[in-house]
């Protein structure tokens, strides 16, 4: 009885102190990015089918990525010190967030939905509204950006960071020198970004004459490339249109967010609801969908495109009834003659429920996995603070 009381006495005293040590180290011990004795090879990016390069144009250097994996998760980068880009581009998904809008400092609510990163180095327009085209100087938006994490000075992100005892090695081995720049801050959070390549992906495989696909999900990709206008914009090794284009894909009469500004080149008019087509690798990872993360499962996206297309007047012709599959709208309703197409009918495309599964798993063929698992994307300072 004793023995047991004594026992039972010493192990609670242990509890006790582990948990206000816990409490002591997680508030005065600072954030230390726990990072490999030998840097991660970022610069191995595998080639996905058709012999494309997720990374672009983008030279990989392994130390640049090494020091934007630490200012990716960077809290101190926010002007509250609780915000990095981590918080809101998640990896366990696919670095999209989970929640419609994401929560940025002071727990404002981004307008848009949180987008997927992917091969963002072969991308050549960022943002829902394409409004920025150049990686380095996207990266550094959102430091700035109000909502985000507020941090509009630069001179301020640079004397926050210069207080940081970990950034004078990892700048000097990214760049031969200890100075912190906003420019090499931009520099380094581009090429970390621009290493997160996705293309470990059955779809791929299949493509490389690998593996094959199963019967529901060749059925999937005749619908998505044949026999259905999703390839259309859709298209390209990264599903994403080749290159840059916005379009109205009719989710509603009157969009809340305009999207891109411009004026519509079928009618003229002010433009109202054109995206971005996004990319739909990892696609199955990223839910919610759209640019206001309205749907959310992959079967809610196909439901909209089977049978909730609205006549918006500037709805793409792609999504309209009769499309020929050409450049112009309609054969013989060029735009040249100036005709408007805006009365044809949008699409509906009477699926079976057979054939929408068969698309679902399509989908799912563009996750790669290795993305949300890689340690090298991860965040570097989870494990300081165990
Ligand atoms: C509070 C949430 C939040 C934080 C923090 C955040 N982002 Fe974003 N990010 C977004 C949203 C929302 C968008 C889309 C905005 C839009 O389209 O207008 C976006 C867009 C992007 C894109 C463009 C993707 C594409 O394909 O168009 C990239 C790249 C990106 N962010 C990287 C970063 C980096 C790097 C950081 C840190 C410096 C960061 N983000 C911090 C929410 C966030
Ligand atoms: C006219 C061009 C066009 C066609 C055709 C098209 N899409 Fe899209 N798709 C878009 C645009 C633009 C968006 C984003 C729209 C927005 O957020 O307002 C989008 C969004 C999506 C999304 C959500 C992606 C995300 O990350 O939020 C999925 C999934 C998708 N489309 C699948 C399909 C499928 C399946 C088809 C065929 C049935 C298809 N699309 C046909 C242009 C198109």
């Amino acid at each position: 009885m004793k023995t047991i009381n004594i026992l039972i006495l010493a192990s609670l005293a242990a509890t006790v102190s582990i948990i206000s040590c816990k409490k002591e180290s997680a508030a005065t011990v600072a954030r230390t990015p726990q990072l490999p004795d030998e840097v991660f090879k970022y610069d191995e990016i595998s080639t996905g089918s058709n012999g494309f390069n997720p990374a672009g144009n983008f030279v990989i250097d392994n130390n640049k990525s090494t020091l934007g994996r630490v200012l990716f998760y960077e809290t101190q980068l926010s002007r509250n010190n609780r915000v990095s880009c981590g918080s809101c581009h998640l990896q366990s998904a696919a670095f999209a967030d989970v929640a419609k809008l994401s929560n940025g400092f002071e727990n404002a609510k981004t307008i848009r939905n949180t987008p997927a990163i992917i091969n963002a180095g072969t991308q050549t327009s960022y943002f829902w509204d394409m409004r920025e085209a150049n990686l380095s100087a996207m990266v550094t938006q959102p430091i700035g950006n109000h909502i985000e994490m507020g941090l509009d000075q630069p001179e301020y992100i640079l004397a926050k960071l210069k207080k940081l005892p970990y950034y004078e090695s990892l700048f000097q081995n990214a760049y031969g020198s200890s100075e912190i720049t906003m420019d090499r801050v931009g520099d380094a959070l581009s090429n970390f970004v621009a290493s997160m390549a996705s293309v470990k992906t059955k779809y791929d495989a299949v493509v490389m004459g690998q593996t094959s696909f199963t019967a529901e999900e060749e059925r999937g990709r005749t619908l998505f490339f044949n026999d259905l206008p999703c390839g259309s914009c859709h298209g390209g090794e990264n599903f994403s249109g080749w290159g840059s284009m916005t379009q109205n894909i009719g989710l509603e009469m009157d969009y809340v967010d305009d999207g891109e500004p411009g004026t519509d080149w079928m009618t003229g008019a002010q433009r109202d609801g054109w995206f971005k087509v996004p990319s739909l690798r990892n696609v199955a990872l990223t839910a919610p969908y759209m640019h206001d993360g309205r749907f959310a499962t992959l079967e809610e996206v196909v439901d909209f495109y089977n049978e909730g297309i609205q006549p918006h007047e500037q709805l793409s012709f792609m999504l309209r009834e009769g499309w020929n599959g050409g450049f112009g709208p309609f054969e013989g309703d060029v735009l040249a003659g100036g005709d408007s197409v805006s009365g044809v009918q949008p699409l509906r495309l009477n699926l079976s429920d057979n054939d929408k599964h068969a698309l679902v798993a399509f989908l799912k063929s563009l996750s790669d996995g290795n993305i949300t698992s890689d340690v090298k994307f991860s965040d570097p300072f989870v494990a300081a603070s165990n």
